[in-house]
């Protein structure tokens, strides 16, 4: 077997496709095989347009394949996980390598010590860090952690982020709460971001009784001057954990996180996604004095720390350890943050030229960046997002986001820039002339409701 890259005719994306049966015959069976049809919700059918690419194939830096041999540019790959490229090759070469050596052992790997190395170097504050697989494991962890640390129950969440974790104590609070005991979910307290005053309320009303405050530190909205620092003072002040989530933030915001990016350290922070460039790996890290608790070597008692059977797989930490490399070797973030910045300015005179000011919004930072859809009225429409997603695709782009990666050249940037400025001209003729005359399906639905 050659890892070595053969060099991908990038036929780039023409006028375009796209003929979808051999996706929608398989659709039918997934359904059937998988609740959902897929293993995480955001992939799921109802997220894209009727007319889209069900499954792929394979994938190369920004450019997938799908079923019936369609090749799109992909945005957000991986729900972001994927920064440096689908089938990176130092990142595949690495993971590769030390799979011939056995990827789980009856005792530690010396990776994971390396890793551990590594990880304490980026993370400011840091001294002690822990793998997972999955973010939400991170996230749960350091939430356990907290309750243990200060012997208290209720955990305060910000109420403006759209995601912690798939574990009760976040699933519980939102629409898709069934299975989960309200006794469960009454734990978790919401504040507002960017409102100091609404985190102070929840202290006030819960004094002695919150264990943490969740957040991360930065998502959409930028944090107002000061906003982080106040936080994590008053954090301080009663004795709560201040967790940042750190899962999109971390090696995109910089490689450090949006905690060096701000200047403002957390007691713990949960890092994942794009640790590996996809490979499932995942970590919470801290201060000694709570971390600890997980460890042998103390008298209080011991909290049950990430400890599952595929933890540390050895391939994911390699890969990992090869991603910070990447990572420092090629300025990656810089670049996230010019490819972003480029596609930004590109888009934003498409909405200018297409008279789409406050009907299309483009927000976020350029290396997370996200769109909003408006009907003619200026309310949030999953119909025009639909329209959107749909005309885009049949110009050869997949666009849940504008979440760039290291792959995204130029040319990717520039090519998706036409697509959509020609998905604008079709978005300006539907809010003129009703959106169901250029609707070619049912609509998208928001992930997180409560009925299907
Ligand atoms: C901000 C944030 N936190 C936590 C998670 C959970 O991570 P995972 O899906 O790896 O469990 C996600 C996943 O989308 C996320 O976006």
């Amino acid at each position: 077997m050659s890892l070595k890259n053969e060099p991908v005719p990038l036929t780039l994306a023409g006028p375009g496709p796209k003929d979808f049966s051999k996706s929608q015959a398989l659709q039918l069976k997934a359904h059937r095989l998988i609740p959902g049809g897929a293993h995480t919700y955001a992939k799921g059918d109802d997220q894209f347009p009727e007319q889209a690419p069900a499954f792929i194939v394979r994938g190369k830096g920004c450019h997938v394949w799908d079923l019936d041999g369609n090749e799109f540019i992909e945005y957000g790959m991986g729900l972001r996980a994927v920064t440096l490229g689908h089938a990176f090759e130092p990142i595949v070469e690495a993971a590769y390598k030390q799979m011939q050596f056995g990827v789980n052992f009856t005792r530690p790997a010396k990776i994971e010590v390396d890793l551990a190395e590594a990880m304490l170097e980026l993370i400011d504050g840091a001294e002690m860090v822990k793998f997972a697989k999955n973010g939400s494991d991170a996230t749960t962890a350091a939430v356990k952690l907290a309750r243990a640390y200060t012997g208290r129950d209720l955990i305060a969440i910000c109420a403006d982020q759209p995601f912690f974790s798939i574990d009760d104590w976040f699933i519980g609070t939102t629409e898709l709460n069934a299975g989960i005991p309200e006794t469960i979910a009454g734990l978790t307290l919401k504040f507002r971001y960017n409102d100091i005053d609404s985190l102070w309320l929840l202290f006030d009303q819960h004094p002695g009784k919150i264990a943490c405050v969740v957040l991360e530190a930065e998502a959409a909205t930028p944090p107002k001057a000061g906003y982080l620092n106040q936080v994590k003072e008053l954090c301080e002040q009663r004795d709560a954990v201040l967790i940042f989530d750190e899962m999109i933030t971390g090696f995109r915001w910089h490689l450090g996180g949006a905690q060096k990016f701000h200047g403002v350290i957390p007691h713990l922070s949960a890092f994942g996604k794009a640790m590996g460039n996809g490979f499932a790996i995942a970590a919470l890290a801290g201060k000694r004095e709570i971390m600890r608790l997980g460890g042998l070597d103390h008298d209080e008692p011991r909290v049950f720390l990430l400890s599952t059977t595929h933890g540390a797989e050895t391939h994911a930490l390699a890969a990992s350890l090869e991603t910070i490399r990447v990572y420092r070797e090629r300025n990656v973030v810089e670049f996230l943050w010019r490819q972003g910045e480029r596609l930004r300015a590109l888009i934003n005179q498409s909405i200018a030229e297409n008279r789409l000011e406050g009907l299309f919004d483009l927000i976020g930072r350029p290396c997370n960046l996200v769109f909003t859809t408006h009907d003619q009225n200026g309310n949030r429409s999953q119909a025009f997002r639909t329209l959107f997603l749909q005309e885009l695709i049949k110009r050869g782009v997949i666009a849940p986001s504008f979440v760039v990666s290291f792959s995204h050249s130029d040319a990717d940037i520039d090519r998706t820039a036409e697509a959509v400025y020609e998905a604008h001209v079709i978005y300006r003729k539907a809010l003129d002339e009703g959106v169901e005359k250029y609707l070619e399906g049912r609509s998208v639905k928001p992930v997180n409701r409560r009925q299907n």
